[in-house]
This record gives C-alpha cells, structure tokens and sequence, in this order.
C-alpha cells in the first residue's frame, strides 16, 4: 500500500519526530537521535535493561550513592536545592535524598511528563515535608528554574552517565549550560561510566536475554505506529560496537537484508548490513572526565569509583 498525503495527518508529518526521522534517514550517514528510543515502551524496556545482571553501571551508581551519601551531604551543604537533569524514574533520587535530610527543595526536570508526575507522586510519600518543584521541559534547552529556589544554594544531580550519551563537545557546552543554569557557588553531582575490558562492556550493551535489542528495535515499532511505517522488525538488528579511537560504545540497528520500506509515504532504500546510528555512550578515564569538567567551568572536588573501578561519581564546584 502507498500513502497518498492524505492519508497522513498533518499533525504527525510535522512532529519533532517525524521531522527527526525523515532528516535522520535521508542523510548518507543515517542516524536518529536517541532521545525517540524513550517513548512509554521504550523507557518501560530501558528499566529493565537497568536490572540486567549484565549492565553494571545503575547497581554500580547506586552503591556509589550509597557507600558516600553522608560525605555527599557534607560537601553540598545544608539547605540545599537538588536540582535533577532527566529525572525519569527518579530512583537514584530517593537514595540521595534519603541522606540529605536537610534539602530544601527537589528539582526534577525531564521530557516526559508521565514519568515527571509519577515520580513527584512517589516522593511526596517518601518525603511528605520536602518541597517538589517539578519542571517539564527538554534539558539540552534552554530552561529557567523555579522562583521558590531562588535563593538555596543548588546542588546540580546528573546520574546515569547521561553525560556520556552527547557527543563530547555537547558534554561541555551541557555543563557549561547547567553552571549557568545553577549560578554561582553551585555543585554538581554527576554520574560517569569508565573505560573498561570489553568482555564487560560490550555484554552490558548486548545481553543474553535480548532486552538491550528490544529497547533499540522499538524505535521501529514506534516508526510504524506513529509514522505510518510499514518496516519489518524482524529484518533489521540491534549492533552493539565498541569505538576504540573515540573511547565508546555505539549503538545501531542494521539491515539484514536489501530492503525498501516507507514511512510517512516516503520510500527509503536499505542495503544488507547498512546502519542506522541511534546512541552513542563515551566511557571516560578520571583524568578525561576532570578536563571535561575544568573545560566546561567545573572545578572536580571529589570523586569516587566502587572497587573494580566500573563507574564514577564526580562532586564539582562552579569556579
Ligand atoms: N545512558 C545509558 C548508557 O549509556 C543509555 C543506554 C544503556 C542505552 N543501554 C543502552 C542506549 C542501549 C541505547 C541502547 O549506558
């Protein structure tokens, strides 16, 4: 079947992601940005890729979180704003929290408003007395911080690796942004996945049970239902590579086989083996994550790795 224009209704044909996609695909290097992979499915999949015994880096953050609340507490000092970039499902959250006794308010900031007012919903049980000042909004735009937190000194949280998903530059030009954002005397608490054997990493990308595929072909799924695509899932893949030179994992969904499929009644053409890049996740060393920072107008006060030096956690201060 073609789709005439007709049949496509305007609203779709001028989305962000329908934009995104027609662009992504019609470039030589095809490539969509990653955050499309998060609709309902895909962040229900992206959880349960966080308790995959293969991916290290969530257990991993959370013990980090846990072994140095206090000390973390310590250095942000009292009467603090914590102020959450992509909040999500806010479960790191509630660990920081719970040892922050003294915050002021929370913060969460993220695209997706379900998962915004979810989490607001959960912490206001857990912590009935704390202020909650959720924004809704896209983080690697410009945005303003609530009225209420003014004044409170602002201790920035970035966990994840999040960070590791821009490209290196973007890296610096988002703390660059998040110190303006934050101001003067600010902190920032940010999560940064290490360089490490491949025998670990690459499994943590591409697991036994298939989840990691499934969150990354879901994007296909997305494709159809909103965009009227009419692609196989089952006749593309997930690619989990290693870039050495660049020091991160890359993450694509490959054709596996000649193909033509549409979307939104445009036809794209697909050679067996050709490539649709959709992440990118940069593994740093200390040294490299300290000069990220200093470049960005961060200065590193601390930081701690758990025993296998899996991941890292970055306590800066706005210089
Ligand atoms: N921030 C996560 C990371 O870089 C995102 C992620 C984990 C991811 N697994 C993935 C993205 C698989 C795409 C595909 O570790």
């Amino acid at each position: 079947m073609t789709l005439t224009a007709d049949d496509i209704d305007a609203e779709s044909l001028h989305s962000d992601f329908a934009e995104a996609i027609l662009a992504g695909l019609s470039q030589t290097a095809r490539n969509i940005p990653c955050r499309f992979l998060y609709d309902a499915r895909g962040s229900e999949l992206f959880e349960e890729i966080t308790r995959l015994d293969e991916y290290y880096p969530t257990r991993t953050e959370i013990g980090l979180l846990n072994a140095h609340g206090i000390e973390i507490a310590k250095l942000a000092g009292n009467g603090c704003a914590v102020v959450e970039f992509g909040s999500g499902s806010s479960r790191k959250t509630h660990i920081l929290l719970d040892h922050m006794n003294t915050a002021s308010a929370y913060v969460p900031i993220d695209i997706d408003d379900a998962a915004l007012n979810q989490a607001v919903a959960q912490l206001k049980q857990q912590f009935p007395e704390l202020p909650l000042h959720p924004v809704h909004a896209d983080f690697s735009h410009g945005i303003a911080l609530p009225r209420e937190i003014e004044n409170a000194p602002k201790l920035g949280f970035f966990p994840g690796s999040t960070i590791g998903n821009f490209e290196l530059y973007a890296a610096v030009d988002f703390l660059e942004r998040a110190g303006s954002l934050l101001g003067e005397g600010s902190h920032l608490l940010v999560g940064a996945d290490l360089q490490k054997d491949l025998d670990i990493l690459l499994p943590a990308y591409d697991d036994a049970k298939g989840v990691t595929a499934r969150f990354t072909l879901n994007l296909l799924h997305r494709i159809n239902r909103e965009l009227s695509g009419n692609l196989e899932v089952e006749r593309f893949k997930h690619r989990a590579i290693y870039n050495q030179r660049i020091g991160r994992i890359e993450i694509y969904i490959e054709s596996l086989i000649d193909q033509d499929v549409e979307i939104l009644g445009r036809r794209f053409s697909f050679g067996k083996g050709e490539r649709i890049h959709v992440e990118n996740s940069h593994k740093y060393t200390l040294p490299q994550f300290r000069d990220l920072a200093r470049k960005a107008g961060w200065e590193t006060d601390q930081v701690w790795s758990d025993a296998d030096d899996l991941f890292s956690l970055h306590f800066l201060s706005r210089v």
